[in-house]
């Protein structure tokens, strides 16, 4: 009898150019959580949801462009805070247009409610859907709605 290997969904979560730096840089505008905090609390949801949850942090665009293309068929959804590249990279936004599988953009502060030159995402038109101005929130009911999306018969409780 043969029994088929089962893997779990994974998840990968990208994050753009200065959030390395986020619990120092702008806290009235980022807040004081770190990415260590995030990355850490993403990895123990997705633990929770049954869903592997890999980080990547880089401050170079051609660097995430490398690593969306490697994760075409390696991944079965994906979070995204391309940060400043959100409003200016065609190359980032080429990229995510390649993968099949879903995407989330993520902002956690109000895009909208800032300068007008963060008012237009580049990304926005192949995305699955954005959460935005929610804080470290975000990532996680981003990283819910995945796994919603990738094993709808998960509890997410
Ligand atoms: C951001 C918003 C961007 O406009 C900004 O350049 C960032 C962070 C956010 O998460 O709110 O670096 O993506």
């Amino acid at each position: 009898m043969n029994h088929p290997l089962i893997s779990a969904s994974r998840i990968l979560v990208i994050h753009g150019p200065n959030l390395n730096l986020l619990g120092r840089r702008e806290p009235e505008i980022y807040g004081r959580t770190t990415l260590e905090e995030i990355n850490r609390s993403l990895t123990e949801l997705g633990a929770r949801l049954g869903v592997g949850v890999e980080t990547y942090q880089s401050n170079h665009e051609g660097a995430i462009v490398d690593r969306i293309q490697q994760a075409a068929g390696g991944c079965d959804g994906l979070i995204i805070n391309a940060a400043a590249f959100t409003h200016t990279s065609v190359a980032i936004r080429d990229a995510l247009a390649v993968l099949e599988a879903p995407v989330i953009e993520v902002h956690l502060s109000n895009i909208h409610r800032r300068e007008p030159f963060r008012h237009t995402s580049m990304l926005a038109g192949v995305v699955t859907g954005q959460i935005i101005g929610l804080g470290p929130a975000g990532y996680l009911l981003a990283l819910r709605a995945l796994a919603e999306m990738v094993q709808p018969a998960v509890a997410v409780a």
